[in-house]
């Protein structure tokens, strides 16, 4: 049984769903926020190599994996983040098309940190891949959960496209930490796996959004700065706790709850007949519904 078959065999989803990036779409696609565009810009660009890391660190745990459900989990696990990154890459090669060829140098710079990563043993590797994912699960309720008031009036293209890494982020939240409990299981690399992943991931977004905003002009105005400490601190107030609760031992991401709008969009998928239409969140819906019509039932 190869990877594909094994995930089929999950009750996770691998969607390939085909969003797509045009040059009409504005770097600022949140109007009149654009530091909030370039801070979900800056987490954009470390997805083509953060994810490709945890992908390969899921995949040499593999073959240590004796139950069968968590190894058909794992390999759905990984075709969802190979969709993630393929995603985020046709996204951050427009950023670079339209403004901001500078990227590039970030980009550089996260391969060679990500290859460095590679070294460490499997263990160490494990446990980042658990602690970032542990991680994801407050921006995931940050963002589902908060998406009217985040997203109202902004690009649908890119707004679904983030709510859509965030909906499969909450469905497959269990399957880094399971895999980290099967093979090693230990508390302390664990938790220095959630704080290594974490800041490390901060901190190559802000390279990535402060670049773009120096590119912009507005790094140096004071009021742009401001609205970048408020955006900062919205974020903090809202993935720190789970964050916290990640660095708890007895930690268990399962015991988290998901958003029911989450929960709505993979149950409406399901039922699609054209699932494989990027399914686009209207974001001048003042209430932002799941992106699928209501199915007739007459
Ligand atoms: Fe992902
Ligand atoms: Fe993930």
């Amino acid at each position: 049984m190869d990877n594909t078959d094994l995930a089929a065999s999950s009750s996770i989803v691998a969607r390939r769903i085909p969003f797509e990036f045009p040059d009409d779409i504005a770097p600022h696609w949140i109007p009149g926020e654009p530091e909030l565009s370039h801070m979900m810009n800056g987490a954009s660009l470390t997805m083509p190599y953060l994810e490709p890391f945890l992908i390969r660190t899921i995949r040499e745990a593999l073959p240590l994996l004796a139950d069968a459900k968590l190894r058909a989990d794992a390999a759905a696990f990984m075709a969802q983040e190979g969709q993630h990154y393929r995603a985020h890459r046709r996204f951050n090669d427009l950023l670079k098309r339209k403004a901001y060829p500078e990227l590039a140098r970030i980009e550089a710079a996260m391969d060679a940190s990500y290859v460095q990563l590679g070294k460490l043993p499997l263990a160490r590797r494990l446990a980042y891949a658990a602690g970032f994912e542990s991680m994801t699960i407050g921006l995931t309720e940050w963002i589902v959960g908060k998406r009217r008031e985040l997203f109202a009036g902004a690009d649908s293209r890119v707004a679904s496209f983030v709510l859509w890494h965030m909906v499969e982020e909450a469905e497959h939240k269990t399957v880094a930490f399971d895999v980290y409990q099967a093979t090693q299981g230990g508390y302390l690399l664990r938790a220095i796996g959630v704080l290594h992943a974490s800041i490390d991931v901060i901190r190559f977004s802000m390279l990535g959004y402060k670049q773009m905003l120096l590119t912009d002009g507005l790094w140096v105005k004071p009021r742009s700065r401001l609205r970048l400490a408020y955006q900062l601190a919205r974020f903090l107030w809202n993935v720190t706790p789970s964050l916290l609760r990640a660095l708890l031992p007895g930690h268990n991401p399962r015991r988290q709850p998901d958003n029911a709008w989450s929960l709505e969009w993979i149950r409406r998928h399901a039922e699609q007949a054209d699932a494989d239409k990027a399914p686009l969140v209207d974001t001048n819906n003042a209430e932002m519904p799941v992106p699928f019509p209501a199915i007739r039932t007459i």
